[in-house]
């Protein structure tokens, strides 16, 4: 039998942890860890019996990896990356791909020359409502996309309780909703009718306890011809995602929290439902951590490219740059 496909994890935190469990769940790889938490360390290694290195460089050193789960703060991921694809390794990379356009071309290019697969972890690539959605749109049935409107939010506090002690309190780690939040919808929604050309955003701290950054955002954009308006909070009661795209000859609706997608053509009253069967969390990791073991078997996946991590990057820099100096902004 030939030998399993080792991935090492970055950062065993919040959604490392996810990563290391999803990957082992996949039954097609080796796992192991690596985090300088010690205590957290600890914990991971007795709760999924797998090696967990304290140090990034020796945990390189040790063996060959065929892919690095880059999960640490973003302003560690283009370093991370890169020394990942110096050893040898392909890389899963976290959203947002980085906080800054430094290293990113560099990182494309070195990416592209190294042969090993590389992809984005915007997890709403794998979401079967969202991959439906895009094909029925991408087959012109309702003709071209001309207006779309994103709705989404969560009550941040009741999911991440430890947002007041992690990367998400500062830009410069990654943090406020822009970054953190946004830039999933932003990238789906650039996956599915193509990329940002132009926008104006406004944000602001409106409730969240215990930090400054924003935890509320609407942009106006434009993805090319197609019109788009974005609303977000992370303080809302409701868990949701509500994206509608009008096009020619018809409207589609993708419902994330109900997992369905919707389709309603000129003329008819009502909304045709797609309904797809539940899914968990863990589910959609699953998945995720499935695609990026097809694409190091070099098979095609849906996972973000890098090129497309550093068009959305682009975007959250803009989106940053248009809250400070309250002018459009264009890409
Ligand atoms: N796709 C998603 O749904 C999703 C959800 C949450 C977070 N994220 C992204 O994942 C990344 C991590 O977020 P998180 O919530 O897991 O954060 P976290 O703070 O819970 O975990 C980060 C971990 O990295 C470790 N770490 C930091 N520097 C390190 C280093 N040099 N070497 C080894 N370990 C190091 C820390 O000890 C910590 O355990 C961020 O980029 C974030 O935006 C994505």
């Amino acid at each position: 039998m030939s030998q399993l496909p080792s991935i090492l994890v970055l950062g065993c935190g919040s959604i490392g942890e996810r990563h290391l469990r999803c990957f082992q769940k996949t039954g097609r790889v080796t796992v192991a860890g690596c985090d300088t938490n010690p205590a957290l360390r600890e914990r991971i290694a007795s709760t999924y019996g797998v090696p967990v290195f304290d140090d990034y460089a020796s945990a390189l050193n040790a063996q060959a990896w065929d892919g690095v789960v880059v999960c640490v703060p973003a302003n560690l991921h283009t370093r991370c990356s890169l020394e990942a694809l110096a050893a040898g390794a392909g890389v899963l990379i976290e959203k947002p791909l980085a906080i800054s356009m430094e290293g990113v071309d560099r990182l494309i290019e070195v990416a592209a020359r190294s042969g090993r697969y590389c992809a984005v972890a915007y997890v709403f690539h794998v979401m079967p409502w969202m991959q439906a959605a895009r094909d029925f749109l991408l087959s012109g049935e309702l003709g071209r996309p001309l207006h779309l409107a994103l709705t989404a939010g969560q009550h941040f506090p009741t999911f991440r309780p430890a947002y007041r002690e992690i990367y998400y309190t500062k830009h410069e780690t990654g943090g406020g909703a822009i970054q953190d939040a946004l830039t999933h919808l932003i990238n789906a929604v650039e996956w599915i009718v193509g990329p940002v050309t132009r926008l104006y955003c406004d944000a602001s701290h409106q409730m969240l306890e215990g930090v400054t950054v924003e935890d509320t955002v609407n942009v106006s954009a434009r993805h090319g011809d197609v019109l788009a308006s974005y609303a977000m909070t992370q303080f809302q009661a409701p868990s949701e995602v509500t994206l509608l795209i009008h096009a020619e000859r018809g409207s589609l609706r993708v419902l994330g929290h109900k997992q369905t997608w919707s389709v309603m053509r000129h003329g008819e009253q009502e909304w045709t439902d797609h309904v797809i069967a539940p899914l968990e969390r863990d589910d959609l990791f699953i998945a995720q951590a499935n695609a990026y073991l097809d694409g190091l078997e070099g098979k095609p996946t849906p996972l973000s490219t890098i090129e497309e991590g550093a068009q959305t990057l682009r975007v959250n820099i803009a989106a940053l740059r248009s809250v400070s100096t309250a002018q459009p902004i264009t890409l």
